[in-house]
């Protein structure tokens, strides 16, 4: 679809959800539905990026999925293990800054390493941004950006009284601008911790297909659909209104 006359978001946020039930209605297992939604998000990455939006958010495994089976938990532990390179060499090739946003407690060694490095070998690419969200909850970000927060006031480094929302924002995993357009695919309804404070004015999308088959198709819908929404802000259009 040509993107050319549309008003774009500039932060597109992604809840990766169904990878599970994907496969359990084709008869596969759960594993296969994981890689089938890896395989679909760098496709999908790439589309998005091509079409002028400069963010992009996606949400891979939340502080809660270690609820999950110790199998399922390392099946995608070793899948994100085996796909760090293969981000490295796409982000390369695409010119994309990535990002990792989450706790690093739970992560194997090998793994932090890689995501350092990913963050520090594409950190001069600044025209498209892809957070990667990974052991990642909302409560735990805010959590650790008001620690952070006390400890800058206490060492003297910040003013109590200067910390307001644009100061608070640094604070988090990543500085970003708020989130425009929210996808959680699947049909769930529902934010499942992601990303709280930067989701505060998002407009919500939430399409019945499994994240494996989302694809371009499905996210220029999303796209017409954040073109009819009203996004006010808290503020009133009174030249659209009667009285
Ligand atoms: C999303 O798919 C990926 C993760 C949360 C890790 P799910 O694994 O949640 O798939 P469903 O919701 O069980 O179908
Ligand atoms: C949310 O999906 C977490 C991620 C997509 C990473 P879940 O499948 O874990 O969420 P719930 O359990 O349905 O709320
Ligand atoms: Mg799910």
């Amino acid at each position: 679809m040509d993107y050319s006359k549309l008003k774009v978001p500039n932060h597109v946020a992604i809840i990766v959800d169904g990878n599970g039930r994907w496969a359990t209605e084709k008869g596969k297992s759960r594993s296969e539905g994981h890689k089938q939604g890896f395989l679909n998000l760098k496709k999908l990455t790439a589309y998005i990026f091509s079409k002028n939006i400069k963010y992009i958010s996606v949400y891979l495994f939340s502080t809660e999925n270690f609820k999950r089976s110790k199998g399922e938990v390392s099946f995608i532990m070793s899948l994100l293990t085996d796909q760090l390179n293969e981000i490295l060499n796409f982000c390369h090739e695409e010119k994309i800054k990535a990002v990792f946003s989450g706790r690093k407690e739970h992560l194997a060694k090998k793994v932090l390493e890689a995501m350092q490095k990913i963050e520090e070998e594409t950190k001069n690419y600044d025209d498209k941004i892809f957070n990667i969200c990974f052991n990642y909850g909302g409560h735990a970000e805010i959590i650790d950006a008001t620690k952070k927060i006390v400890e800058d006031v206490q060492n003297g480094k910040l003013n109590i009284d200067t910390l307001d929302e644009q100061t608070y924002n640094k604070y988090l995993y990543q500085n970003l601008p708020p989130v425009d357009l929210m996808i959680r695919t699947s049909g769930e309804q529902r934010l499942s911790n992601f990303m709280l404070w930067q989701n505060s004015y998002a407009e919500f999308y939430f399409p019945k297909t499994y994240f494996p088959d989302f694809d371009e198709q499905q996210f220029d819908k999303a796209i017409i659909e954040y073109t009819k929404r009203d996004r006010r802000f808290g503020g009133i259009d009174y030249e659209n209104q009667n009285n």
